[in-house]
């Protein structure tokens, strides 16, 4: 049900939710892999990778990347983007459901990010595998980011109590009755302290436009390590 949703918002939502420049959260994390002196260079995981915005950029900085996403016309665009851009040689891309297992080996990325896709997993179960499995492939010593919508989002947040999901912290959202949860920086903290250390956390406060209204938006973004 979810793919077909997120197939339906590839074709109608591309303004809401498909931006054509990388996300000022993988510019952040970027900057502060490089206060690391860390290598632009070995294997990245683009979770939810949508139409390659992000991996792209990481591409272009040297990495080999890996996109995953359940919804075929994004991974298609981008495929072609990266062909016209002479990167296709640096990026592989799955047709894939982020809550099932992963198709990698064991210790095999050094950076992994995750923008607003892990907020699609609704069942614990699949958020369980998800973490399971990216501990599973990430490399000692590498580094995850992950950036997703806050509880106090303006245009998500009222939600909680006007069009709740199910379960605690879930939306379906009216506007393409996607459902989603949303996060403080502890919840999300806890939810991945068994399998890694938290390196840094941070909201981050902007103004957008959803379906044609202005909205102060609030996002969580942590950067993670493996605890290997
Ligand atoms: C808000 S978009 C963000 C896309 C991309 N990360 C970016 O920053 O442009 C969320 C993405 O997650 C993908 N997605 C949603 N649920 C998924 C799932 N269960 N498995 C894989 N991808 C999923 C959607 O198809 C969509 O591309």
């Amino acid at each position: 049900m979810g793919k077909n949703l997120w197939e339906k918002a590839y074709l109608k939502h591309k303004k809401e939710f498909f931006h054509k420049h990388p996300s000022n959260s993988v510019k952040f994390f970027v900057e502060f892999l490089k206060k690391k002196k860390f290598k632009f260079e070995g294997n990245a995981l683009d979770l939810g990778c949508g139409n390659g915005r992000n991996g792209l950029y990481l591409a272009k900085l040297g990495f080999n990347v890996y996109g995953v996403d359940i919804v075929k016309e994004a991974l298609k665009d981008f495929k072609n983007t990266a062909i016209r851009e002479h990167l296709s040689n640096k990026i592989k891309l799955f047709q894939r459901d982020i809550g099932e297992k992963f198709p990698f080996k064991n210790n095999f990325f050094d950076i992994a990010i995750d923008i607003n896709s892990f907020p699609n997993l609704i069942s614990e179960t699949k958020r369980k595998r998800y973490k399971t499995e990216l501990f599973r492939v990430m490399k000692k010593q590498s580094y995850y980011l992950i950036y997703v919508y806050s509880k106090n989002d303006g245009y998500y947040g009222p939600m909680l109590k006007k069009f709740p999901g199910r379960e605690e912290g879930t939306i379906i959202c009216p506007d393409d009755n996607i459902q989603r949860k949303l996060y403080t920086i502890n919840e999300l903290k806890k939810f991945f302290s068994d399998k890694f250390r938290s390196i840094l956390d941070k909201k981050i406060k902007k103004k957008g436009e959803m379906f044609g209204k202005m909205y102060t938006r609030e996002f969580i973004l942590l950067i993670f390590q493996p605890k290997k």
